[in-house]
């Protein structure tokens, strides 16, 4: 291979030292911080973790009063985002119109080109991570044709989002206390994953020392593929494809033939299985219950595709096993929230993470800008003929 490692997908590259997350994917370890995942989503609430991501600690009352008081003042948008809103197809996916949006930001707020500065940095992160859920419900509430809304001050982060997604101006949204918890645990399930490909992407766009609301749009670009934050969607198309329980065995059938793959299952680092999925397994049983939802056939064709994967030699030779996002999509989808809405949400939960790596790397005196080489193969030198010949 020459002068270069040859690597492609980075199986065996670590691009960057970090501080932020530690994963045993064979143990199916998720630390942020140190801290384990379970005890996290147990204990703890979304912006508490987000302060854990972005300082290293968790805050103690004082830092976290402090600290939400500093996130909600930075909630919501400049009225002039709403005309850009109003340039888009009331058809467009959610995900095209949140990487304009957020690209925007930095039009808006001068000092983030500024990235020397940490205090501006502090600024920007928190910037988006106040801004986010208002923009995905917008683009959601645009989408639909319904008239813009406005977060509301007092609400928890996760309740606030489902306020901005559902209240209308005639009827405000009751928040479900128990549906609320399960997307708050949503949120910090996928707040950070350690160099997955939309962190490398922001760490990648941020070492020429781009402005982190464009380095934000590119990582949210990189999530929406079905590969990776597209997959919750994913989970959900493949159930209505299969339409019943009866037909399980025959999607199977195409699964091991290699035509097509389970989605939501499966994972780069995890070889067993994935802890967040196993959190989200009881959010999605608790959620269900709440609903009432357990004998819905959809939800039982999910459950039944589960245990069928579980036991399939195909799968367990491979150590494929479900991943957050089987379970993630099934609960988004029993809280109503539109599948069209379900990588926006990823999207909105892992700007934390983004923001952190983005800003661990700008801090790092070691930082260079990120430019990988490569293996030539193309054509040898040859001589350019004038057209007439060609
Ligand atoms: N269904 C069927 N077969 C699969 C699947 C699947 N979901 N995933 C992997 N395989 C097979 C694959 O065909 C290969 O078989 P063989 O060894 O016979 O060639 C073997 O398992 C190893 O897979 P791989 O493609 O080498 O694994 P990878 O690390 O490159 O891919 C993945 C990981 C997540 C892209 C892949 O498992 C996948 O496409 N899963 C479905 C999509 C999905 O759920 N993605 C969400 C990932 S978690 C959240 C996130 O990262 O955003």
């Amino acid at each position: 291979t020459g002068m270069f490692t040859f690597d492609p997908g980075f199986l065996a590259t670590a691009s960057c030292e970090s501080k932020i997350t530690f994963i045993d994917g064979d143990l199916g370890m998720l630390y942020y911080r140190g801290y384990p995942i379970e005890q996290l989503a147990e204990k703890c609430d979304y912006l508490e973790v987000c302060y854990l991501l972005l300082n290293g600690e968790l805050p103690n009352a004082a830092q976290r009063t402090e600290f939400v008081r500093g996130i909600m003042r930075h909630n919501m948008l400049h009225d002039q985002l709403f005309s850009l809103f109003k340039g888009f197809r009331r058809d467009a996916h959610p995900m095209a119109v949140m990487v304009g949006v957020v690209g925007a930001l930095s039009a808006f707020y001068h000092d983030s080109l500024d990235i020397t500065n940490a205090e501006h940095r502090r600024i920007s992160a928190h910037r988006l991570i106040a801004k986010l859920p208002t923009i995905a419900a917008q683009a959601y509430r645009y989408s639909k044709g319904l008239p813009f809304s406005y977060p509301k001050n007092g609400l928890t982060y996760a309740e606030n989002f489902m306020h901005m997604m559902f209240s209308t101006p005639c009827e405000e949204y009751k928040v479900n206390p128990v549906l609320a918890r399960a997307l708050d645990r949503i949120f910090t399930l996928h707040a950070d994953h350690e160099q997955n490909a939309s962190t490398s992407t922001v760490r990648l766009a941020g070492s020429s020392g781009a402005n982190p609301f464009a380095c934000i749009a590119a990582g949210i670009a990189c999530l929406w593929g079905p590969s990776h934050g597209g997959a919750n969607e994913a989970v959900l198309k493949m159930l209505d494809e299969i339409g019943s329980a009866d037909n399980v065995a025959e999607f199977m059938d195409g699964v091991k033939d290699k035509r097509y793959k389970l989605m939501g299952f499966g994972h780069r680092v995890y070889k067993n299985m994935d802890p967040r999925a196993a959190i989200m397994k009881e959010t999605c049983d608790e959620v269900l219950r709440e609903l009432g939802l357990q004998d819905d056939p959809k939800f039982k064709l999910a459950m039944a595709l589960e245990k069928i994967a579980l036991e399939d030699p195909y799968f367990v030779e491979r150590k494929l096993y479900p991943n957050v996002d089987f379970y993630s999509g099934i609960v988004l989808s029993a809280i109503g929230i539109p599948v069209s809405m379900f990588t926006p949400i990823f999207a909105l939960a892992r700007t934390v993470g983004w923001i952190a790596h983005w800003t661990e790397m700008i801090a790092d005196p070691q930082q260079k800008i990120g430019r990988p080489r490569q293996l030539y193969t193309g054509a040898e030198r040859r001589d350019v003929a004038p057209v007439s010949d060609r």
